[in-house]
């Protein structure tokens, strides 16, 4: 199985390309940087993927928490990865070369349609870095449905924000259990919550 799983693109080029993108389409990309290695490991350790089977992560950018996902998922798991923004995916599919990652063009509201297919027992894990307080809310509550209904009965959901307040209560709706922390070893700090016991289609 081939999986050479590289660390994450941080340089100052991919650094400056991301950029590039923010000021090219800044509602979808919703950050200046790629997100730190540090916060990207935090969020695989609460989203539990070293013993997670089957896991998702909603908007890869360029791979910053990718990298970190797949350093600590088990040889036999799966990561399934979604991003809508063109150049990102292409950054994606010639940087990682890892049999246990599937890249998936489209928006992550899919991911109920993935779960039929992939995975009917449902995903043991989403790790999401999607920057909901610059979208529509019509758009957050579907994406947050989706991955509520995609998950497993003890599946767990991470996100990571910038903002300090949003994502709370919107997480509220579709799960029952809402933990939040700040990493500070970012910049700027990262925001990171973990959502549990998910309402489904309930
Ligand atoms: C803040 S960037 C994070 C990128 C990367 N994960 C990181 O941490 O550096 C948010 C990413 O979410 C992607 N995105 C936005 N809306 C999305 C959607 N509906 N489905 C999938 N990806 C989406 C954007 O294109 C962008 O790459």
């Amino acid at each position: 199985m081939s999986q050479r799983t590289p660390s994450p693109p941080a340089s100052g080029q991919s650094m400056w390309s991301f950029f590039r993108e923010f000021l090219s389409n800044r509602q979808r990309v919703g950050a200046v940087a790629p997100t730190s290695v540090g916060v990207g490991r935090r969020m695989a350790r609460l989203a539990h993927v070293p013993e997670a089977r089957n896991v998702v992560e909603f908007g890869a950018g360029t791979g910053a928490i990718t990298a970190p996902l797949l350093a600590a998922l088990p040889a036999d798991g799966r990561l399934f990865a979604y991003e809508i923004h063109e150049p990102f995916l292409d950054q994606l599919r010639t940087t990682f070369d890892d049999a246990r990652l599937t890249l998936l063009g489209e928006s992550a509201e899919a991911v109920r349609d993935l779960r039929e297919r992939e995975a009917p027992e449902g995903f043991d894990a989403i790790v999401c870095s999607i920057p909901f307080s610059l979208l529509p809310p019509p758009v957050t509550s579907g994406i947050l449905g989706a991955g509520a209904a995609a998950l497993k009965p003890g599946g767990i959901f991470v996100a990571l924000q910038y903002h300090p307040t949003y994502l709370k209560p919107l997480l509220s709706q579709h799960f029952d259990s809402v933990r939040r922390e700040v990493f500070p070893m970012n910049i700027p700090p990262a925001l990171l919550l973990t959502a549990r016991e998910p309402r489904g289609d309930r």
